[in-house]
């Protein structure tokens, strides 16, 4: 089975057997079949935060539930719980189209719903974990279903509970929001009011506009150009080592965690090293975000973006001090 559609680099791979199960029964009989009883098994969304190393000697389950429900509302909330294979942009073109607040910061993330909660998916000032009520899901071993609270998911910076303790261990089939029907909309984010001043008024549609456009002009769009979105995460570093790096270089950009912590953008210390817009055969660091790798010919494989990644880390090593963390999931 080609996963060349299911992988947002393009790498052109297969996999032994794949499947798309459209609700939670159809999950559990996939799970129980004896043919695929004693293979390794791998839980993709939309493939767009992965990197196949090779082809996939296993079961590829891709869960394919595509529901909307309401759960609940009153007059200032309402509670909705969308199915795992919901397109995530999808459901927040929803959300804004009804006007309601929370999630027009994550416009045009690519992935599916079902994968939010496992890398807590952010931008521009908001995290998914912010208006996530609950997860739910089936473990892979007992086929036993599971509810999580919001606390018990141990969301932080892109981790959460279902990429360590539980890594490899759920599919999940739903995830449950709360969101707003009035909100404050978060503009401080650099560059988003500058867009909104283009726009006329601020408001919610128009914050979800600003978003896009923000992110269409300097991320690659993965349906022409393979990639994964951001390629590392952003070093989260002590305070002592963040003020040696702003000593030496006064103008990096910084963000403050808590008072010990402090967030460099790896992007800026690739693009200082000297990265961006450099090419290595069928890959190459993008010309306009230097975090984000990309499968520059078409005709790259995993191991190519590994390898640029591996220069790069070692880079950033060696004139930072700091080592960056992939933020994609290698498999
Ligand atoms: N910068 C450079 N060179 C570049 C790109 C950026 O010097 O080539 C500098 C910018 O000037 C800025 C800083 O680096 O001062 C940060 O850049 P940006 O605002 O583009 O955000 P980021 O930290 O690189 C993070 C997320 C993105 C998210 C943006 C916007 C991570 C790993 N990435 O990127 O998320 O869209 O903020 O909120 O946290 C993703 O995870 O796939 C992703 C795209």
């Amino acid at each position: 089975f080609s996963l060349k559609q299911h992988n947002s680099f393009h790498f052109d791979i297969y996999a032994d057997y794949f499947s798309a199960p459209q609700n939670e029964e159809e999950i559990i009989e996939v799970l129980s079949d004896i043919k695929f009883k004693d293979l390794p098994l791998f839980v993709l969304g939309a493939g767009s935060n992965v990197l196949f190393k090779s082809d996939f000697k296993g079961l590829i389950i891709k869960p394919d539930i595509q529901s909307i429900r309401l759960i609940d509302e009153n007059e200032q909330s309402i509670w909705v719980e969308i199915g795992a294979g919901v397109d995530w942009d999808h459901f927040v073109q929803w959300s804004v189209e009804k006007g309601y607040f929370g999630i027009e910061n994550l416009s045009l993330i690519p992935g599916n719903v079902g994968a939010c909660p496992v890398q807590n998916i952010g931008a521009y000032g908001v995290e998914v974990m912010d208006v996530i009520t609950q997860v739910n899901g089936i473990y892979l071993d007992t086929l036993e279903p599971f509810s999580f609270k919001n606390k018990e998911c141990k969301f932080s910076y892109r981790n959460s509970i279902f990429k360590n303790g539980l890594k490899g261990k759920t599919i999940i089939t739903s995830v449950q929001f709360l969101l707003h029907k009035q909100g404050i909309l978060k503009t401080d984010y650099r560059g988003i009011n500058e867009e909104l001043e283009k726009l006329g008024e601020t408001n919610l549609a128009n914050v979800r506009k600003a978003i896009v456009h923000i992110r269409e002009s300097k991320l690659p769009d993965p349906q022409t150009t393979g990639n994964a979105g951001s390629f590392f995460k952003n070093p989260v570093v002590d305070k002592d080592t963040a003020a040696k790096i702003l000593a030496a270089f006064p103008e990096a950009p910084y963000y403050v965690v808590d008072n010990q912590h402090t967030k460099i953008p790896a992007a800026w210390m690739i693009d200082q090293s000297g990265w961006k817009g450099k090419a290595m055969g069928n890959v190459a660091v993008h010309d306009k975000q230097a975090l984000v790798l990309i499968n520059k010919t078409g005709k790259a494989n995993g191991n190519e973006i590994l390898t640029l990644a591996a220069e790069i880390q070692q880079s950033v090593k060696s004139k930072f001090g700091i080592e960056i963390e992939k933020e994609v999931n290698v498999i």
